[in-house]
Parts: structure tokens; sequence; C-alpha cells
């Protein structure tokens, strides 16, 4: 696969360090949410887009799921399977192409896990799309967004470019070894009504949307104070309005 996402010389640079990021020790509160929320089985077969370090797909792992986690940085898919407790695998792939069929019970993509981390329209309606032809009819999925509201009231360090909801910041971020970088993040943003729109779109039924941030995952209604929004939807059954690969 050719090297053409922003996002791997970051996630290079960082490697291990990715996980010492605030953003990154909910971990635990958010796999309890979504388990409940997505009524996940031991023994299920769940598919985490933009999986990182693979610290969701390791917690799911942990409690019985047959976790298969992607990611398009090299360097974190190897410390992920690294780490890989049994029943969760890795693999590096673009989630813009997708080759699943009908293949998972659930999926999640959260924190920016490709959905969201590129510019170019179109992208993210091609991971969205991915995602639905994964899951079997019926399977689930939990997504989290960057809040559009939130970023043009609150996020005062970065530029909100109105026409195409994307959030640019020049940020530092750290090696492995303390080593500092300064890298140009870029972020889509969302409303909840944009959120629905391009899922319904791509086949899934939305089941509902809350205001959440990172460790912080819970039912309560999207506000404009909360950073990210968390959608819970299923394939429909019969799989009517599911784009084909490629269209
Ligand atoms: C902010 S991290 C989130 C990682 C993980 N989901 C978490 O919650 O910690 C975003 C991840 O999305 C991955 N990503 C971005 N674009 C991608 C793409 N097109 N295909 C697969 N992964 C992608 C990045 O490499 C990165 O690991």
């Amino acid at each position: 696969m050719s090297r053409d996402h922003w996002f791997e010389d970051l996630a290079d640079h960082m490697g291990r360090a990715y996980d010492r990021y605030a953003h990154t020790k909910g971990t635990m509160q958010e796999v309890d949410h979504i388990v409940g929320a997505l009524r996940l089985e031991p023994g299920e077969r769940v598919l985490d887009v933009g999986c990182g370090t693979g610290r969701h797909a390791h917690e799911l792992a942990r409690r019985g799921c047959v976790v298969h986690g992607v990611d398009i940085s090299e360097r974190f898919v190897a410390i992920a399977a690294e780490d890989a407790p049994p029943g969760a695998t890795f693999a590096r792939l673009d989630a813009r192409t997708l080759p699943f069929d009908a293949e998972f019970d659930a999926a999640v993509c959260l924190c920016q896990g490709a959905f969201g981390m590129m510019t170019a329209e179109g992208d993210d309606a091609a991971v969205v799309g991915g995602i639905s032809r994964a899951l079997r009819p019926g399977g689930r999925l939990a997504l989290s967004a960057f809040n559009a509201y939130f970023a043009v009231k609150h996020h005062d360090d970065a530029v909100f470019d109105a026409a195409t909801g994307v959030s640019h910041e020049r940020t530092t971020i750290r090696s492995e070894t303390g080593d500092p970088a300064v890298v140009d993040l870029w972020t889509g943003c969302y409303t909840p009504r944009e959120l629905s729109l391009l899922l319904t779109g791509h086949g899934l039924v939305v089941d509902s949307i809350s205001g959440v941030e990172p460790g912080v995952y819970g039912d309560g209604p999207p506000t404009t104070e909360t950073p990210e929004f968390l959608v819970i939807a299923r394939r429909a059954i019969g799989g009517q309005g599911v784009v084909p690969a490629g269209a």
C-alpha cells in the first residue's frame, strides 16, 4: 500500500507515546459503555476501524470478543499486534477501501479512527460505506466524530473552515523519548444532522447520537458543549441503501 496519509508520519514519530495522551486514558469507561450500547456478547466478531495502537480492540478481546483492528499506520498496527491479547488481530488497511463483506457482528470507529481524519471530499463517506458493507445485516456500529459546534465555540487554538467543516491546528507531538515535533492536524467536524444523513445514506439505521468526551461516553443529548458525538447505529436488514464498493 502506498504511503499517502499525513497521519502516518505523526504515528511514526509518536509510536507508543500515543498512549500517553490524555484522550487515551478513558478506554475502560468507553468500552464499558460501548459493550452495553451495542449489546456485545463474548464470541461476537468486532471490526475496529482506525484502531491506532489497539486500546479498544485489546479491551474488547479481553472481554471475549473476536476483534480485528485495522489502521493505515504500519507503526501503530505493529504496536497493536505486539501487545495483542488472544482474540485480537490487526492489519494495515486503508479504511477508505475496506474489503469486508457482511463479516462482522459489530464495528467500532472511535476517536477519529479514520473517520474525520481525512479532508478530501468523499473520504469519510467511503469509510462509512466500507463499515456498512463489513457488517452483517443487523450488525451494530459505534462511531465517534468531532462536534462542529464545539469546534467553533471552544477550539481557540484551531482554525475552522466553515466551507468544509475541517478544523486545522498546529501542535507539538512527542516521541517515545520526548523529542518534540511541530505538526499540522486536520479534523473533519460534524453536526448530528450530517452524521445522520451520511450514515442513513449508506444503509445504516441511526439509533442514537449522544454528546460525549473521551472517557465520558454516555447517552446525554447532543449539545454544543461536548467535544464529540457518539453515534450508535446498525446495518439495515435487507441491505437497502448499502452503496456498492467503488461506487
Ligand atoms: C486519533 S487516532 C485514534 C485511534 C484509536 N481509534 C483510538 O481511539 O485511540 C486516529 C487513527 O486513525 C488512523 N487512520 C487515519 N486515516 C486512516 C485510514 N484512511 N485508514 C485507516 N486508518 C486511518 C490513524 O492512523 C490513527 O491511528
